[in-house]
């Protein structure tokens, strides 16, 4: 700053102090004196409305006068106009709100005490999607992706539809392209850049995998689809995929021609723009009338596009629910795809644990649960999912998930890694030298010769008292 503009702030400066100070001196004369009519705000016909708002009439539920940091689910159901108080903390709200979310979200509404400074957003609803329609009732397809989950950077997800006969249309896109089936049975077809061809049909609880840039279709079957889709990619969209009808509508006519070998007027009928899910010819139910193979075969069943994992037995059987994995080491053409398919039994919690390497996506087919974050730095929150929510945990961070609901929770976790692997809080502990864990958590002898020395992966549900 020049020295004489330096000046003239000064000179400004001096201006507004000392206005200031003059115009907010103490009255001098006696204390009673009237304000003066210049104060901002005053004016003798101003009324202040009271209204009872301590009086409102509320129900707390079981477990939210306990000492906060017991932190148990508050199920908000059936209850008269739920509350943010946990033990001695938090206060009425008399409103204006809506009463469905908190019901929804008892964790927001009335944390847990443990919950501590800020652990960014880790559940998305798919419910509160924008949902992109398919032609002529063919289906439709929502997403989540960095939009609405900020740090989701390593992956995205779609919920997509397809009614029988109706095509996800021919495309590809830059990421890889993990999918479980959620419903209903589904026709998928490739060719690779070798010129190796695939197609297979898929019902719900099976998985595909289509690498990037590798051009694929989808077709439902009888009765229609529906599946979710795992991109390798936070800021993947569907409205940014490559699209066979979009190749055809933006490249010259002379050039289609040139390239097939064909009349201009083979072109005459080309869809004038994207198609993305639209209305088909039904699949033949025999799939051998679509083996399309040309001199490079088939894509080899080792680094095959699909895995039948309905028909996979569980890795883990507890009392609490089940576990079912598929990673690399079975779907090796899915890379990087390490995902476990988590049944959870009412009460249940699948225990707490962390991923090393890799961030977490989940998305939950069934039921309602909870999961609580603690992400370093003191800081910890807890989030909760119904079916059809998304969630995403950075790596490292150690999560739960607790069965809050009535019936089983199925969710899906999937990893960036190659190999589905977690660290267990109690196996590590379990076998840590026990002085070490003693001197540090401050337990008894007796509580650490509890700790298990193997995962439980889901620990069954009543609390011990
Ligand atoms: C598929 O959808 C039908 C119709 O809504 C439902 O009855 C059935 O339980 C669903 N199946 C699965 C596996 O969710
Ligand atoms: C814990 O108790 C067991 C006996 O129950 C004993 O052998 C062991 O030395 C104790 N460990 C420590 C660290 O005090
Ligand atoms: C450890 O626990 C004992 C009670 O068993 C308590 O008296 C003591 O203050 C605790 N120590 C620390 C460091 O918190």
């Amino acid at each position: 700053m020049a020295p004489q503009s330096r000046l003239k702030l000064a000179s400004a400066l001096l201006a507004i102090a000392s206005f200031t100070h003059l115009t907010l001196a103490a009255p001098t004369g006696t204390a009673s004196a009237p304000a003066p009519s210049s104060l901002l705000g005053y004016n003798a016909a101003n009324k202040v409305i009271n209204e009872d708002t301590d009086d409102i009439s509320y129900t707390l539920v079981p477990g939210q006068t306990d000492t906060a940091v017991i932190g148990a689910y508050l199920d908000f159901n059936n209850v008269e106009n739920p509350q943010p108080i946990r033990g001695s903390k938090g206060g009425t709200d008399p409103g204006p709100r809506t009463e469905e979310y908190d019901i929804l979200n008892p964790d927001k509404l009335a944390p847990p005490g443990t919950d501590h400074g800020d652990v960014s957003n880790a559940q998305w609803p798919m419910g509160l999607s924008h949902m992109k329609l398919g032609l002529s009732r063919a289906g439709w397809s929502r997403q989540q992706n960095v939009d609405n989950i900020p740090v989701a950077t390593e992956m995205a997800g779609v919920d997509m539809r397809l009614e029988e006969g109706a095509y996800r249309e021919l495309h590809w896109h830059k990421a890889g392209e993990w999918s479980y089936v959620l419903n209903g049975s589904v026709r998928v077809e490739a060719v690779n850049e070798d010129g190796q061809t695939f197609v297979d049909d898929l019902s719900a609880g099976d998985v595909w995998f289509f690498p990037p840039g590798v051009p694929h279709s989808l077709q439902g079957l009888q009765g229609g689809v529906e599946f979710l889709l795992v991109f390798d990619d936070g800021s993947f969209s569907e409205d940014n995929t490559f699209l066979a009808s979009e190749l055809f509508a933006t490249n010259p006519k002379e050039i289609l021609s040139k390239n097939f070998g064909l009349p201009l007027s083979a072109w005459d009928h080309i869809p004038p723009g994207e198609l993305f899910i639209f209305p088909g010819t039904k699949a033949p139910t025999d799939i051998s009338a679509q083996n399309i193979v040309g001199s490079a075969g088939l894509v080899p069943t080792a680094q095959s596009y699909t895995f039948h994992l309905s028909q996979k037995a569980n890795d883990h059987e507890t009392d609490g629910g089940t576990v079912k994995i598929i990673d690399p080491t079975i779907f090796p053409v899915a890379s990087m795809f390490s995902a476990a398919i988590v049944t959870i039994k009412p009460g249940a919690l699948r225990e707490i644990h962390w991923h090393t390497t890799s961030d977490e996506w989940n998305f939950f087919v069934a039921g309602s649960a909870r999961i609580g974050i603690y992400a370093a730095q003191g800081n910890a929150r807890t989030f909760d999912y119904h079916a059809g929510d998304t969630g995403y945990i950075p790596k490292a961070m150690t999560h739960y998930v607790e069965n809050v609901g009535k019936d089983d929770v199925i969710f899906i976790e999937v990893l960036q890694a190659t190999h589905f692997s977690d660290v267990s809080v109690g196996q590590w502990l379990g076998l840590t030298p026990p002085q070490i864990v003693m001197d540090t958590l401050n337990l008894t002898n007796s509580t650490v010769s509890q700790f298990k020395k193997e995962k439980q992966y889901i620990v069954p549900g009543a609390v011990v008292a």
